[in-house]
């Protein structure tokens, strides 16, 4: 699953002891293992085999360009949703062709810079879009490759924040207007019509919702084609959960097979955009325990990370493993994780049995997604650094942020 592993009763990321990347660079601190998203990546190209296909990695996930540079070297294909991501991807020489730009609020000057980039295809996700897009197109003198985002309305069963799927979101063109949409993207002559899309939600651990999605789809696109669209690609999202706690997603071999069995026979491209399940686990947060506090309703262990590095706990009561670098003989007692941040929702983890004493390192794990990328200036605290280990090599992918940049672009008021 990944390549962080025990070795001589110490944790290591590959090849590299924990212990050593908080000597040199300090706590907190994010570090990834190329191996482990590497092994991720093919687990999806490897799932598609035999359909032709395009794995998009979701930029979102985690947008470091070290670890864009790894996923890009693999041949990966990228799902976008801002400007800001297609400039990391035109930083790392990324060709539009292996890149789709989703997203319900693309601004004009985002649609000017896809089309000058050259992106395979606009998910777009509304009328209001549809036409926009046509504009702007129309205004550069090209044609606009477009995929329709559709919602089919299923439930993909995961925390309601992350739900993308159902009527009541607000994303995607709903299925009713789906055909509508469609015929009126025809009649502009500033877009070209390349696809279908759609995604459902963020950790589904269960493969229902996905051939439910695809099913509806693929009724649309059959009545499509009765009328004549010839599209080339189905982009059916990312998606797929991770084990964080006790959560048995289903392997991406057992997607791909859903998939297979789907789409035999058809002629389409199927392109998957997945974020979590390749980086997720490829990370981890590495922090210091500062001080023990145990008082009599609790014991709080006061670690240098926060919720502005990893928000996910209090923003979705979301539960990450907490492991000691260097597990300890005696026995342990739960202990809440918590953050230096003056909140209360400020904590990593609640009632951890563990075994802990002041300057104890911790691994926050599953934290490769959704975590550097979330995380704020909230406190006056720094963006954390971040390590890219390769065997025994470790790659500073993001220096420590000097403390005076985060205030480098405010000012005071004039004498
Ligand atoms: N494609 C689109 C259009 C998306 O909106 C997303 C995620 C993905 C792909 C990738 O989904 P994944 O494979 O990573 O599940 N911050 C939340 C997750 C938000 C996901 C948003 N969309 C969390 O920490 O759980």
């Amino acid at each position: 699953m990944d390549h962080f592993d025990y070795r001589d009763g110490e944790l290591h990321a590959e090849d590299v002891p924990l212990r050593r990347i908080a000597q040199e660079h300090g706590t907190p601190c994010f570090v990834y293992s190329r191996a482990t998203l590497e092994r991720h990546y093919r687990a999806f190209d490897d799932a598609l085999a035999g359909l032709p296909h395009r794995v998009c990695y979701a930029v979102k996930a985690n947008s470091n360009l070290a670890v864009l540079d790894v996923l890009a070297r693999l041949g990966s294909s990228f799902d976008i949703v801002s400007g800001g991501e297609l400039a990391r991807l035109q930083a790392l020489d990324v060709a539009g062709d292996r890149i789709v730009f989703s997203g319900v609020g693309k601004s004009r000057p985002e649609i000017e810079a896809a089309l000058e980039h050259r992106v395979l295809a606009l998910n777009v996700e509304s009328l209001a879009e549809l036409e926009r897009v046509a504009e702007v197109a129309a205004a550069q003198g090209v044609q606009a490759p477009v995929s329709l985002r559709i919602n089919p309305d299923v439930d993909a069963k995961t925390h309601p924040y992350i739900a993308t799927g159902l009527k009541h979101n607000k994303f995607g063109i709903a299925m009713e207007e789906a055909l509508a949409a469609y015929r009126r993207a025809a009649e502009l002559p500033a877009l070209r019509l390349v696809g279908m899309d759609c995604h459902i939600g963020s950790q589904l651990t269960e493969l229902g919702p996905y051939a439910d999605a695809l099913q509806r789809l693929l009724t649309l696109w059959d009545t499509l084609a009765a009328e004549g669209f010839a599209l080339q690609h189905l982009d059916l999202g990312g998606g797929l959960g991770i084990r964080y706690r006790d959560e048995e997603p289903p392997a991406p071999a057992a997607w791909g097979e859903v998939l297979r069995r789907s789409l035999a026979g058809r002629e389409l491209e199927v392109l998957i955009e997945p974020g979590r399940a390749i980086a997720g686990h490829a990370g981890l947060l590495l922090t210091r325990v500062e001080y023990l506090k145990p008082t009599a309703e609790k014991n709080f262990a006061i670690v240098d990370a926060a919720m502005t590095e990893l928000m996910r706990p209090t923003l979705y009561q979301a539960w990450h493993d907490i492991l000691p670098v260097r597990p300890r003989e005696e026995a342990g007692q739960n202990w809440d994780i918590v953050g230096p941040v003056c909140e209360s929702g400020d904590w990593l983890g609640r009632d951890r049995a563990l075994a802990l004493a002041p300057g104890d390192l911790l691994a926050v794990r599953a934290a490769g997604a959704y975590a550097a990328v979330m995380s704020s200036h909230y406190n006056t605290r720094p963006r954390v650094a971040e390590l890219l280990v390769d065997g025994a090599q470790v790659h500073l992918a993001r220096e420590r942020e000097p403390l005076a940049d985060i205030w480098r672009r405010e000012r005071p008021l004039p004498a």
